[in-house]
C-alpha cells in the first residue's frame, strides 16, 4: 500500500469532483501530488475538497510521510507535469477536449510516464489518437468516490501496449486498489453496464406500475445489494445451488432465468416516467434529512470496505 519505487509523484490533470477524490488518495497513499486545472478559484476549491476527504482518509490508514502538505498545483499544464511519473487524468468527459488534452501531455512527458484517464465512457482508442507514444495511453476508470471505492477498471486501446497494462494493473494494486482489466473496449466498460441492466429493468417496473421507487430501492439495499457488497453475482449463485454449485443452479435455474430475460423490459425516459421517478425519490425522502444522507453512507462504505480487507472473500 505504500508508494511504490518507481513513481513517486502522480500528476493529477482535472481537479472536479473525481480529480479532488483521487488526489486525496494519492496523497494518503504517500505520493507526491501535482495537480493541474484551468478553472478559476480551482486550487482552493481542490484544497477544500480534499481536506473535506482526509478524516475518511485517516479512518482508513494513511501510508508512511503522507501528507496535505504534499500537494503542489499549476493551472499551467506543462508546470504541473514536470517531473510527474504518472498521470491521472480527469477533465470535462468530451472527446474533443480529451483528445487535445491527450496530445499536449504526450508531448510534455517523456515516453515512459502512464497516461491513464479516468473516463466514464470514452474509447481509449480514439482519445490516443493524437499522440506521438499512444502506446501509454489508458484507461483507469474508478468508482465515485475514488477515495473510498476501490473498484479502477483498466482498459487499452487499440495502440496502447501490454507493458502499459501490467504496469497500470501492477500501479493501482499496489496502492490498495483493485483494478479489473477489460480485454475489450466497450461502450460504459464493465461495472457501469451492469448498473446500466439493473436500472433499466428498475426504470421499467416503476413505469409500468409493478412497484415504487421506495420499494425497488427497498428491495436492492435490503435484499441482494447487501449479498453483492459482499461477493459478487456469479458467486453468489454459485452458494444458492448448495453442493452442486453453479452448475447445479443453472440446470434447475437456467430456463427460468432466460424466460424472465425474454420478459424484462427496455423503457424510454419519458418527461412522464421523468416526474415518477422525481417524485417517487421525494416521496422516499419526505421526513429525512438529506444532507445527512451521503456522510452516513459513506461512513457505512468506510466500515464496509475495512471489514471486507479482513476477511478472505474475494
Ligand atoms: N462523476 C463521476 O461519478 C465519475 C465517475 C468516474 C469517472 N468519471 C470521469 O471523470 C472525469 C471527470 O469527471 P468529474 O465528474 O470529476 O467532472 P467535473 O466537472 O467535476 O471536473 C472536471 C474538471 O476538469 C476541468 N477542466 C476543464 N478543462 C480542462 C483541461 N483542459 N485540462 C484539465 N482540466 C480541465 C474543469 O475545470 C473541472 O474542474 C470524466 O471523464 C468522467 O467521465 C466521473
Amino acid at each position: 500500500m505504500e508508494a511504490n519505487n518507481d513513481i513517486k509523484c502522480v500528476g493529477v490533470v482535472g481537479t472536479g469532483v473525481i480529480g479532488a477524490s483521487w488526489t486525496a488518495y494519492f496523497l494518503a497513499r504517500g505520493f507526491d501530488v501535482s495537480s493541474t486545472d484551468p478553472m478559476p478559484g480551482a486550487e482552493a476549491k481542490l484544497r477544500e475538497a480534499v481536506c473535506r476527504h482526509w478524516p475518511s482518509m485517516e479512518k482508513m490508514g494513511l501510508a508512511e510521510g503522507a501528507s496535505l502538505e504534499r500537494l503542489r498545483f499549476s493551472a499551467n499544464l506543462a508546470e504541473a507535469l514536470a517531473g510527474v511519473d504518472f498521470v491521472q487524468e480527469n477533465g470535462p468527459e468530451r472527446e474533443d477536449l480529451k483528445v487535445a488534452l491527450f496530445r499536449d501531455m504526450d508531448a510534455l512527458l517523456p515516453e515512459q510516464v502512464i497516461l491513464a484517464s479516468s473516463s466514464s465512457g470514452l474509447l481509449m482508442s480514439l482519445v490516443q489518437g493524437a499522440c506521438t507514444h499512444p502506446e501509454r495511453v489508458i484507461l483507469g476508470h474508478p468508482f465515485n468516490p475514488p477515495h473510498m471505492i476501490p473498484l479502477v477498471e483498466v482498459i487499452g486501446g487499440a495502440l496502447t501496449s501490454s507493458e502499459t497494462i501490467e504496469r497500470t494493473m501492477a500501479f493501482y494494486s499496489a496502492i490498495g486498489k483493485r483494478p479489473i482489466h477489460a480485454l475489450k473496449e466497450v461502450k460504459g466498460h464493465i461495472a457501469n453496464r451492469l448498473q446500466a441492466a439493473l436500472w433499466r429493468e428498475a426504470f421499467y417496473l416503476v413505469d409500468q406500475g409493478v412497484a415504487t421507487v421506495a420499494d425497488i430501492d427497498t428491495a436492492i439495499a435490503y435484499g441482494p445489494g447487501l449479498r453483492w457488497a459482499l461477493i459478487g453475482p456469479f458467486l453468489n449463485l454459485h452458494l444458492s445451488g448448495g453442493e452442486g454449485g453453479i452448475g447445479h443452479v443453472l440446470d434447475h435455474l437456467g430456463p427460468p432465468i432466460e424466460s424472465w430475460w425474454a420478459d424484462l423490459g427496455t423503457p424510454a425516459i419519458t418527461e412522464e416516467l421523468k416526474q415518477k421517478i422525481c417524485a417517487g425519490v421525494d416521496e422516499l425522502l419526505t421526513g429525512r434529512d438529506q444532507a445527512l444522507l451521503a456522510p452516513t453512507r459513506d461512513a457505512l462504505l468506510l466500515g464496509l470496505v475495512e471489514a471486507k480487507a479482513g476477511t478472505t472473500l474475494p
